[in-house]
C-alpha cells in the first residue's frame, strides 16, 4: 500500500472488523496497557507454546480508531512469533504498516498495543505476568 486512501481503508477495516478481538481462553499472559493522555486501555491476551512462541493472541479495548485498529493489526503480526522477537519490534513496525502520514502525530495511540505486547513479554520473563484480566494491572505507555 502506498497511497493515503489505501492506508485509511486498511485502518478502518481493522477498526470495524477487528481480528482476534475478545478474551482468549486460558491465556498465559494478560497485560493491560493504558494511554494516560486519554485514558484508553488495550488488554492483550497471549498463549504461548513450549518455545515461548505466541500460539494464541487476542485483544479487548475501547478507544480511538487508531489504537483499536493497531491492536487488531498487531495480533496478526505477532501470532506465531517468539516472545523474544516481539520484544525487538520498534514503533516503525506499526507506523509503516498504518501509514506514517496518518499516525506520525498519534504515536501513542498507534503503539499502545505494541508496547503492551512488549511489556507482556517482559512481565512473563520476570515471572510476574497476570493470567486473568481481573488480576492484570494497567501499565501506562
Ligand atoms: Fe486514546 Fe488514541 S486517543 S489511545
Amino acid at each position: 500500500m502506498n497511497d493515503k486512501q489505501a492506508f485509511i481503508d486498511f485502518i478502518l477495516d481493522h477498526y470495524q472488523n477487528p481480528r482476534n478481538r475478545g478474551a482468549l481462553a486460558e491465556p498465559d499472559i494478560v497485560m493491560k496497557g493504558g494511554n494516560p493522555g486519554c485514558g484508553d486501555i488495550v488488554t492483550m491476551y497471549l498463549r504461548l507454546d513450549g518455545d515461548e512462541r505466541i500460539a494464541g493472541v487476542s485483544f479487548e479495548g475501547e478507544g480511538c480508531t487508531i489504537s483499536q485498529a493497531a491492536a487488531s493489526i498487531m495480533t496478526g503480526k505477532v501470532l506465531g512469533k517468539p516472545l523474544a522477537e516481539v520484544s525487538q519490534l520498534g514503533a516503525e513496525t506499526v507506523v509503516d504498516e498504518m501509514g506514517r502520514e496518518l499516525v506520525a502525530n498519534r504515536l501513542r495511540c498507534a503503539t499502545l498495543a505494541l508496547n503492551t505486547l512488549k511489556a507482556a513479554g517482559k512481565k512473563y520473563r520476570a515471572g510476574q505476568a497476570a493470567r486473568s484480566a481481573a488480576e492484570a494491572q494497567i501499565e501506562d505507555f
